[in-house]
C-alpha cells in the first residue's frame, strides 16, 4: 500500500535520510524507532512531501507520490495524525471537527457525522 525506495532526503547539504526502503501493507501497523535524530519525523515528512526525497520513489496504491504536493496527498487519503490529539485550540469543538472535513464536498453527510 505504502513503498518507500531509496529514498534519499537532505536539509541543504546535511542528508538526513540515507537509501530508506519500507513497505507497508493495507492493515498493518509499522513502527518507527530510532535515537534523537535517526529520522524518524523526516521520514513521515518525506512520505508527506513537506521535506520532499532528492533521490527515490515513494508509491501510495500504486501511484507515485515523491514529486506530487502535499494537499493532494492528504487528498488520496494518506495524512498524519498528531500525537496527544493535538487541537486547534482557539477553535470551538464545532470548528474543529470541521476543519476534518475541509476535503469533502458531501455537506449532507458532513452533516450527519457532524451530528
Ligand atoms: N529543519 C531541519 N533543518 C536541518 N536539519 C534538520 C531539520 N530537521 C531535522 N534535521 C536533522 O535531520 C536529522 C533527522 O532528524 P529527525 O528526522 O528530526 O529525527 P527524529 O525524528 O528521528 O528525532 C537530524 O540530524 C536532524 O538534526
Ligand atoms: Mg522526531
Amino acid at each position: 500500500m505504502l513503498e518507500l525506495r531509496n529514498v534519499d532526503t537532505y536539509y541543504g547539504n546535511i542528508q538526513a535520510l540515507k537509501n530508506i526502503s519500507i513497505d507497508v501493507n493495507e492493515g498493518e501497523i509499522v513502527t518507527l524507532i530510532g535515537a534523537n535524530g535517526a529520522g524518524k519525523s523526516t521520514t513521515l515528512m518525506t512520505i508527506c512531501g513537506v521535506t520532499p526525497s532528492r533521490n527515490g520513489e515513494i508509491y501510495f496504491k500504486g501511484t507515485p507520490i515523491h514529486k506530487m504536493a502535499t494537499d493532494k496527498i492528504v487528498a488520496m487519503g494518506l495524512v498524519q495524525v498528531p500525537e496527544g490529539r493535538r487541537i486547534f485550540p482557539g477553535m470551538s469543538v464545532l470548528e474543529n471537527l470541521e476543519m476534518g472535513t475541509c476535503l469533502r464536498r458531501d455537506k449532507s453527510e458532513i452533516q450527519k457525522d457532524i451530528d
